[in-house]
C-alpha cells in the first residue's frame, strides 16, 4: 500500500464531502441498493478515484456513495473488489484504508454467503461472531507502516461485541430471526466441493464466501469497529442435491432485501 495513493485518494474523495462520514457500509452482491436510500448523495465512481481499483463482476455498480442514511454520515461502497478477480489484497483492503483516513469508525460489512450450518435456509440473514481465514491469504503479509496500525494485529473482537448486540437487539425489535455464526473466506471463484463443505462444517464454519475477511482484518488493523451481516443466497454445495450458480445468489439476495434493508437502516438509526 502506497501512502501517496492513499493521500490522493481521501483527498480527492474529502474535497467533495460536506461532512465526513462516520460509518462505512460494504455491500455485497444483490445487496448495493441499500446506497440508493442515501440522502443528498454523493457519488463518486471508482475510476475517478486515484489509486482506486476498478470493479468487474457483474451484480456490483462500482462507486461510493456519501451522504446521510437514518441520521447517520456514512459512505457505501457499492460493490467491492474480490480477490478472485486477480486484485491484490493491498487494492481489496485500499478502500477501507481510505474510510479510515476520512474518519470512519464503524464498519458494516455485508455478503451473499453459502450455507454452511443445516439450520440455515436461503434468504436467511446471519450476524457473523467470528471468522475463518481459509486461503492462507493475508492482506497485511508484506511491510508494516506503524502509522497504520500494528505488526501483530489481534483478532479475538475482529466483529465487535458491542456492535453484536446492538444488531440482536435491533433484529429482535423489528422481529427478524437473525441467525448467527461463523463465516469462512475462500478465494473463489469456484464454489466448493461436497467434501470441502464437511470440512468446514467440521471445523466449525456456518456460512462460507469469497470476500469479507480481508477488509475486515485490514479494518482491525486501523482501528474500525466492524459489524457483518450475511445474507445465506444458497445453501452450500452437497447440502441439498442441486448445483450451485450466481443467478440464484443473486435471486435469493433480491428476495430479502426489504428485510435486509430495513434491518441494516434501524442499525443505522441505533448509531446515529
Ligand atoms: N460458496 C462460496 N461463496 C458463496 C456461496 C457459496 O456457496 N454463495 C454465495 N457466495
Amino acid at each position: 500500500m502506497k501512502l501517496k495513493q492513499l493521500q490522493e485518494a481521501t483527498t480527492f474523495i474529502a474535497e467533495k464531502l460536506q461532512e465526513r462520514p462516520k460509518i462505512g457500509l460494504i455491500l455485497g452482491s444483490g445487496l448495493g441498493m441499500l446506497a440508493d436510500e442515501i440522502e443528498q448523495p454523493v457519488k463518486i465512481k471508482y475510476q475517478e478515484i486515484p489509486g482506486f481499483p476498478i470493479s468487474t463482476v457483474e451484480g456490483h455498480a462500482g462507486q461510493l456513495v456519501c451522504g446521510k442514511l437514518n441520521g447517520s454520515a456514512v459512505i457505501a461502497m457499492q460493490g467491492r473488489f474480490h480477490y478472485y478477480e486477480g486484485y491484490g489484497l493491498d487494492a481489496v483492503t485500499f478502500p477501507v484504508r481510505v474510510m479510515k483516513a476520512l474518519g470512519v469508525e464503524k464498519l458494516i460489512v455485508t455478503n451473499a454467503a453459502g450455507g454452511v450450518n443445516h439450520a440455515f435456509k436461503p434468504g436467511d440473514l446471519m450476524l457473523i461472531t467470528d471468522h475463518l481465514n481459509n486461503t492462507g491469504q493475508n492482506p497485511l503479509i508484506g511491510p508494516n507502516d506503524p502509522e497504520q496500525g500494528v505488526r501483530f494485529p489481534d483478532m479475538s473482537t475482529a466483529y465487535d461485541r458491542k456492535l453484536q448486540q446492538l444488531a440482536r437487539d435491533v433484529a429482535q425489535s423489528i422481529q427478524l430471526d437473525l441467525k448467527e455464526g461463523v463465516y469462512v473466506w475462500n478465494t473463489g471463484p469456484t464454489y466448493e466441493t461436497p467434501a470441502e463443505i464437511r470440512m468446514l462444517q467440521a471445523i466449525g464454519g456456518d456460512a462460507v464466501g469469497m470476500s469479507t475477511v480481508p477488509e475486515v482484518i485490514v479494518a482491525r488493523h486501523v482501528g474500525i469497529e466492524v459489524l457483518g451481516i450475511s445474507c445465506i443466497s444458497n445453501m452450500a454445495a452437497g447440502i441439498l442435491d442441486q448445483p450451485l450458480n450466481h443467478e440464484e445468489v443473486i435471486e435469493t439476495t433480491e428476495k430479502v432485501r426489504g428485510a435486509f434493508l430495513d434491518f441494516v437502516k434501524a442499525i443505522l438509526a441505533k448509531l446515529a
